[in-house]
């Protein structure tokens, strides 16, 4: 095999409670990666469409730094040339640079043999999602590389676990295109947290995840709270209370900030409840004059994927 290409989804992490432990995959959105064996002994970022600003240089590009480290601990010196499709918009709250990250590993996994698989390719795309926000979280690169609905039950060492879901569950995301950075939404949030308002949040991660296990929306709904990280990045979203509760009278079972922001995502049992609450929200912000996309995906179960 010489040539390949592959999807990497985008995801959407915390799901409310779960702050850099929860995520899970989506359908259809994601970057997809040509990678291509070269002579030269280096990695080589050619092209990058749809990506502003992303470094094409390999030592500062996530999906190349993902790679390398792949590649490095594999005892692999071996050239790749690399072309990226950036389907997830850098700082939507989406796992862009995860997708990014994501398609690399997997990419030079496949082209070199597969040295690694599962939760090892999660360790690579970390180190490439590393880089973009300066902090090690696998809540976005997990669902990502893996698919489905993942619990980063630590990071160091790297310990991931994938959890069922209901199978009917339908996301509505909703992308109003103000750009809001990991890193700044992370210094938002101090280095402390109450002993009160962490009893609150590990009750609901233990019932949101008991929630998908047992596909008991109930459980879903009322456990989609969080007090650690939405109070103060939704003011960074704009109508963000407004869209979460249009979401929570139309149908939906939750709703709250996708990743650090600032995405707003609805959780839904069925197509039709989904479709309806779309529909509620595009009224929303039809009077304002912001970009905004909207899309209903169910969870991707099956993360990053060769796809030719
Ligand atoms: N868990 C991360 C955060 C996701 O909320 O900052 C964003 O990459």
């Amino acid at each position: 095999m010489k040539k390949i290409k592959v999807f990497a989804p985008a995801s959407i992490a915390n799901v409310s409670c779960g702050f850099d432990v929860l995520g899970f995959a989506i359908e259809d959105l994601g970057d997809t990666l040509e990678a291509e064996l070269n002579d030269t002994g280096k990695l080589i970022m050619e092209s990058i469409e749809g990506g502003n600003g992303i470094p094409l240089e390999a030592d500062k590009n996530i999906a190349t730094i993902a790679a390398q480290a792949l590649l490095d601990d594999a005892g692999v010196k071996q050239g790749i040339t690399f072309r990226l499709k950036k389907g997830v918009m850098a700082g939507s709250g989406l796992g862009s640079s995860a997708s990014s990250a994501a398609a690399g590993a997997v990419a030079a996994n496949e082209l070199v043999g597969r040295p690694f698989k599962g939760q090892e390719l999660v360790y690579y795309a970390g180190l490439g999602e590393k880089v973009a926000s300066n902090q090690l979280h696998h809540d976005n690169v997990a669902p990502a590389v893996l698919g489905g609905f993942t619990v980063v039950r630590s990071s160091d060492p790297l310990d991931v676990l994938s959890i069922p879901y209901p199978e009917d569950m339908h996301i509505v995301i909703v992308h109003p295109q103000v750009e809001v950075k990991t890193q700044q939404a992370k210094k938002m949030l101090g280095r402390t947290i109450s002993i009160s308002d962490a009893v609150i949040q590990w009750g609901n991660i233990a019932g949101l995840v008991t929630g998908m296990i047992q596909k008991d929306y109930d459980i879903i709904g009322r456990s989609m709270v969080d007090v650690l990280a939405e109070p103060k990045r939704s003011t960074l979203i704009p109508k963000y209370a407004e869209v979460k509760q249009t979401m929570l009278d139309s149908g939906a079972i939750g709703a709250n900030i996708a990743g650090s922001g600032p995405t707003i995502f609805g959780i839904c049992k069925g197509r039709d409840a989904a479709e309806r609450v779309l529909s509620e929200v595009r009224k929303v912000y039809e009077s304002d004059d912001l970009m905004v996309n909207y899309y209903i995906s169910k969870v991707n179960p099956e993360g990053t994927k060769v796809i030719s």
